[in-house]
């Protein structure tokens, strides 16, 4: 697999299509996530992945080369947890096409074997079917589930922890 998208990291020429398809996506991604919706708020976003602490990638099409969705390796703790929390979206009209199980498996191998982290975890509130759906294709496994655990759109938002450690069996 991986073989109709690669990840690479997000960067600052990306902003303006990355904009508009995230503007597109927004009834796909509410309330699940929210991404930059104007230049100066892909700025801030951009901003946030020193590559220590997080890394912003982009899914793209191998074929034609666009953005099909994004995934990022969020809250990295090095010590000994070694672990890192992803996020991820895919972007219409890409969506519903395994473009984002491949690319987010893609980013877990990349996380397992070049950032050497022992664990990747997500974040996921229990009515997000298609969240749900793409990390168990990836072999991660439900762990646990906390009340209010993350505020999204001004709520605090129950959601159900998922993690694979570099030792599970996975697809990527
Ligand atoms: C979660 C999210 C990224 C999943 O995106 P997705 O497009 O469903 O994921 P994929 O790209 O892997 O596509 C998988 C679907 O494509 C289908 N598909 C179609 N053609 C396919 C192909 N050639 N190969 C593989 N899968 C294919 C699969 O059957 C699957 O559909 P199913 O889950 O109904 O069985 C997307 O719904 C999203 O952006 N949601 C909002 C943001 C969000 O919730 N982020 C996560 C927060 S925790």
């Amino acid at each position: 697999m991986g073989t109709r998208v690669l990840v690479r990291q997000v960067r600052a020429e990306d902003a303006a299509r990355f904009v508009e398809l995230a503007g597109l996506s927004s009834g796909l991604h509410r309330p699940w996530v929210n991404l930059p919706a104007s230049a100066e708020e892909f700025r801030e976003y951009l901003a946030r992945f020193d590559q220590v602490a997080a890394v912003g990638m982009v899914v793209c099409r191998r074929e034609g080369g666009d953005l099909a969705g994004t995934v990022n390796i969020n809250r990295i703790v090095r010590g000994s947890y070694q672990r890192g929390v992803l996020g991820y979206a895919a972007f219409l009209p890409f969506a519903g096409r395994g473009y984002l199980t491949e690319g987010v498996g893609l980013a877990v191998r990349y996380a397992f074997e070049q950032l050497k982290l022992h664990r990747v975890e997500a974040d996921i509130q229990p009515g997000n079917a298609a969240s749900i759906k793409l990390v168990r294709r990836l072999g991660f496994r439900r762990e646990g589930f906390s009340p209010g655990f993350i505020k999204i759109d001004g709520v605090w938002r129950d959601h159900e922890r998922w993690a694979l450690t570099s030792e599970d069996e996975h697809v990527y």
